[in-house]
């Protein structure tokens, strides 16, 4: 089962129509610390980063001037004209015995066939008479802030998975922080983007400003501020961290839990995603006008090209920021960075 229904029918008073969306696998395609938006051009960038999408990913893409779809020669993700990149803060296990770390794979979501990387959502809750605008070429922005120690719920949340799954994503059974209990299938962190766009500018300088949510924070309804009037896809990601083999209940409890983010959060309310969009021509606005239609719906839309999840499976690039980043299974003396850990 997936969500959309439920949130459909949670939200079926706002717009009957608004209910379908796009929701696809994009595989691991690297995984490094590399940011070329906070920190274009910087090699190290100050933390690890799990990024997916198109193969043209690099460490400086200038907006307007870097074309991905031209430059990418694939994608991880199921829509195989969408080259975008699409990046969290990957995940630690820190040994609370000996102090070293491992770090967290992540599992392909239900009902997808993936290699690590994320779940994409591209969602219509701030849709006006069901029209959204697609993003042009060279926008990009961020959700969330590593260096806030504030509990930003309602766009930035954790579900603790195998306990009694909640309801819509980063509702009230979700947590802004890491879950304090064992999850035994796992951690599924949520970001949810902006549904609310200036209509003017592809970026901002803190990469925030020139988009808002419509209800201030979460996800949207139909009510973009007039600062930020146009209705943009509302973009969200669920990362699936593997944590299910982190047993041992001592780690657990109290406000205690074992998992910190590559930049040293040890609570996880400075989880953060970076968007940077990348479809080809208007294959994306071609989706979102197709999406009342019901021609267009999670991974399955006639009006865009598909991939098999062998094909974006393959689709992977080697570091350029070359270091040891946690392979799977193995130790580590500190997080790549060398982040000091705080909670
Ligand atoms: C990525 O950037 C490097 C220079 O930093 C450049 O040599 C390379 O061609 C770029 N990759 C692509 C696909 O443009
Ligand atoms: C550190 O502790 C973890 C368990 O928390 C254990 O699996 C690992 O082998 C230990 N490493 C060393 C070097 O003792
Ligand atoms: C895709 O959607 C069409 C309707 O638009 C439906 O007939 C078809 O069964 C769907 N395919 C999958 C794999 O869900």
């Amino acid at each position: 089962m997936v969500w959309n229904t439920l949130i459909a029918s949670a939200l079926l008073a706002q717009s009957v129509s608004a209910q379908n969306m796009l929701r696809f696998a994009c595989s691991q395609l690297t995984v490094e610390r590399a940011d070329p938006l906070v920190t274009p051009g910087q090699n190290p960038a100050p933390h690890t980063h799990q990024i997916v999408g198109g193969n043209s990913f690099n460490l400086t893409m200038e907006p307007g001037k870097y074309d991905p779809p031209a430059k990418s020669t694939c994608t991880s993700c199921t829509y195989s004209e969408d080259f975008s990149n699409y990046w969290t803060a990957a995940l630690y296990f820190k040994s609370p015995e000996n102090g070293t770390f491992q770090r967290v794979p992540q599992y392909a979501n239900l009902g997808l066939q993936q290699d690590g990387g994320m779940t994409v959502y591209y969602m219509p809750y701030s849709a006006k008479n069901n029209k959204m605008t697609a993003f042009k070429p060279g926008f990009r922005m961020i959700a969330g802030d590593p260096a806030t120690k504030k509990n930003n719920r309602a766009s930035i949340c954790h579900r603790c998975l195998g306990n009694g799954e909640g309801f819509a994503p980063c509702d009230a059974k979700d947590t802004g922080e890491l879950p304090t209990k064992y999850c035994p299938t796992g951690i599924r962190a949520t970001v949810i983007f902006p549904s609310c766009w200036d209509g003017k500018n592809l970026d901002s300088p803190d990469h925030k400003s020139h988009v808002a949510y419509s209800n201030s924070g979460g996800l949207g309804t139909p009510n973009c501020p007039a600062s930020h009037p146009v209705s943009i896809p509302q973009v969200m990601y669920e990362i699936m961290w593997d944590t299910g083999k982190y047993k041992n209940t001592a780690w657990y409890g109290n406000g205690k839990q074992p998992f910190v983010y590559s930049f040293g959060d040890g609570v996880g309310y400075g989880q953060h995603g970076d968007y940077l969009f990348g479809w080809k021509d208007d294959s994306l606005q071609k989706a979102m006008d197709a999406l009342p239609s019901g021609k267009c719906a999670n991974a399955n839309c006639s009006v865009l090209k598909v991939q098999s999840g062998a094909d974006s499976m393959k689709c992977k690039k080697a570091q350029q920021v070359v270091e040891d980043v946690g392979k799977s299974g193995q130790w580590i003396k500190e997080l790549p960075g060398g982040a000091m850990v705080t909670y």
